[in-house]
């Protein structure tokens, strides 16, 4: 086994509003709490809609929960003016510790091209948030050009300008398995996410070693086991799942269906 810290990440996406996000939060904290969760074996982490950001980190500081928080977006500036934007600085502002960049739905419903998706990740790391660089092919890209080719160009196109060393999360999510029931096989991950830590290493040998590579896409209690057993899964970025309490804390607790 790897010594990089297994992180599992609810995305929920335009789910909960901050009333919602607080009773679920607690819940979700007491179900890990009656389970005995070790914090330091697995990082939880949930990400509410930004309307929730504040609700949930008065929430983890007044409990001292050790569960993680961050954002689903950040704008690729600072400031100024930019209608709806958020800034890295305000996510940073509100203690999140990462911010996910180029989620499938914000590339194809919002237009984020690799370009935007370099910017926002150069802004996360100015504000010292972590990215979860998010990449992965749609069912078309699989049959043209296999399974590594396109979430290879979009994690080169990403980091461009990252310096080597930098603290981030990739996150491997095919756009077919999104939503859809349908997960890649562990098979299918292992091998994106080895080719995603080849593209690191490529760089700099030590910050491949280091860097955590999730995979997303239908992941649920039944078959996070066997994307866990592979060596170069580090996690999984969780939706549709994530919004279920015991289901995620289930996710959560990978381990004890398996015992790895
Ligand atoms: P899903 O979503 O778990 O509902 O497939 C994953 C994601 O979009 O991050």
């Amino acid at each position: 086994m790897s010594d990089r810290l297994p992180l599992i990440a609810g995305n929920w996406k335009m789910n909960l509003d901050h009333l919602q996000s607080i009773a679920f939060v607690q819940k979700l904290a007491w179900t890990l709490k009656d389970a005995r969760h070790d914090f330091s074996t697995v990082e939880v982490a949930v990400f509410p809609p930004f309307t929730d950001l504040r609700s949930v980190q008065t929430l983890i500081a007044a409990d001292k929960l050790e569960l993680r928080h961050g954002a689903q977006d950040l704008s690729a500036h600072d400031s100024g003016a930019y209608t709806g934007e958020v800034s890295g600085a305000f996510l940073a502002a509100l203690d999140c510790r990462y911010v996910i960049v180029g989620h499938s739905e914000r590339r194809t419903l919002h237009g984020e091209t690799d370009e935007v998706v370099a910017s926002k990740v150069a802004a996360a790391l100015r504000f010292g948030l972590v990215p979860i660089v998010c990449v992965g092919e749609t069912a078309d890209d699989l049959e043209t050009h296999g399974p590594s080719a396109v979430p290879v160009a979009q994690l080169r196109a990403a980091l461009e300008d990252v310096a080597p060393g930098s603290a981030l999360v990739v996150a491997y999510e095919p756009v077919w398995a999104i939503g859809s029931g349908q997960a890649a096989t562990p098979d299918q991950a292992q091998q994106v996410a080895a080719a995603l830590r080849a593209v690191l290493a490529e760089r700099d040998g030590a910050w491949a070693a280091a860097t955590r590579i999730l995979y997303g896409g239908s992941v649920k209690a039944a078959n996070i086991a066997g994307f866990m057993r592979e060596p170069d899964v580090d996690g999984a970025l969780v939706g549709g799942a994530s919004i279920v309490v015991d289901e995620f804390a289930s996710i959560v607790r990978y381990q004890k269906h398996v015992g790895v």
